[in-house]
């Protein structure tokens, strides 16, 4: 087996790794974890290509052999309709091929998410479908550099998020989980309960609809490392939260109330833009992405394609 790194100009850390390999993954990943953390921690997403892995079993197999505990997505506060294939597996996200699902840390929008993300290609995309994938320290400092106090601003105020969930899933948007479903209820009262738990603020709508705002997250975050990344979901909100129920630009302020101006977020996402790596997937890749420092999204595609996700708590 042999590893070999992308060469790439795009963070200091060549990004991402490619582990190139043979036969079976999860053997792979259960002898491997210290090398395979340390490539992580390095480059903030590590690829496994080659490897023998022929469903969605032996991902599950091989996210055992790795040995970290699952993030359940039924407890958690993802807005993403979901299916779960295994325990452990579910297709990456719902919405139809035609939508970008832009840039973001997993969860990142909610006081509750995963650490890493495993992604498996079972079938490659007949066309377009790539997994953006972008360097979140990289991002936050090449921000810095241009609209210092903007960074600053985040930095002190955080963020607020507000989305309107469906009192039914709605797989025909990126963001049409129902309220329901999120909070693991089946009445309003367990769910204002369990927003009040919480912190959220909420509203019912009259079409049965829930309006709920996040409290004040941070919008950026110091890794134990000393990185500072861009942790929070403001790019996708900018460009993708928009549905028969969201607007994008009233998804998101600071966390003193404040809005906060397109123009503010343009340099973030021109930036971001320039930084992605477009992982073009091929059938049987792995993909093991650190939620904390890098983002991720999809492009838009045609034809089958199958993504299959896995969070790790
Ligand atoms: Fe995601």
């Amino acid at each position: 087996m042999t590893e070999t790194m992308k060469t790439s100009n795009r963070s200091d850390a060549e990004f991402p790794a490619i582990v190139a390999g043979e036969g079976d993954l999860p053997s792979y990943l259960s002898e491997h974890k210290p090398r395979i953390d340390a490539l992580l921690q390095k480059s903030g997403a590590v690829l496994f290509r080659g490897f023998d892995l022929p469903g969605a079993d032996n991902f599950d197999a091989a996210i055992a052999a790795y040995g970290e505990p699952n993030f359940p997505y039924a407890e958690s506060l993802s807005n993403a309709v979901r299916v779960n294939v295994t325990d452990r597996v579910f297709t990456a996200n719902e919405a139809p091929p035609s939508t970008s699902i832009y840039l973001h840390h997993e969860m990142a929008q909610t006081p509750i998410y995963p650490s890493k993300l495993f992604f498996y290609c079972e079938i490659a995309p007949g066309k377009g479908g790539a997994t953006p994938l972008c360097r979140s320290d990289v991002l936050l400092d090449k921000l810095a550099e241009q609209a210092p106090d903007l960074v600053a601003a985040f930095a002190e105020k955080g963020v607020r998020y507000t989305n309107v969930l469906p009192p039914e899933d709605d797989a025909g948007s990126g963001q049409g989980r129902s309220w329901r479903s999120m909070l693991s209820v089946t009445e309003r009262e367990s769910a204002e309960a369990r927003l009040n738990d919480l912190g959220y603020d909420w509203q019912w709508m009259e079409d049965g609809s829930l309006r709920m705002t996040s409290p004040r997250l941070d919008a950026v975050r110091m890794l134990p490392d000393g990185r500072k990344v861009f942790f929070n979901q403001l790019i996708a909100a900018f460009r993708g939260w928009s549905d028969k129920r969201n607007e994008a630009s009233k998804s998101v302020t600071f966390g003193d109330g404040t809005p906060i101006m397109p123009e503010d977020m343009a340099a973030a996402i021109q930036i971001s833009d320039a930084l992605s790596y477009d992982l073009e997937w091929q059938a049987g890749d792995v993909a093991l992405v650190d939620n904390f420092l890098v983002m991720h999204g999809r492009r838009p595609f045609a034809g089958k394609r199958r993504v299959l996700a896995s969070l790790i708590l």
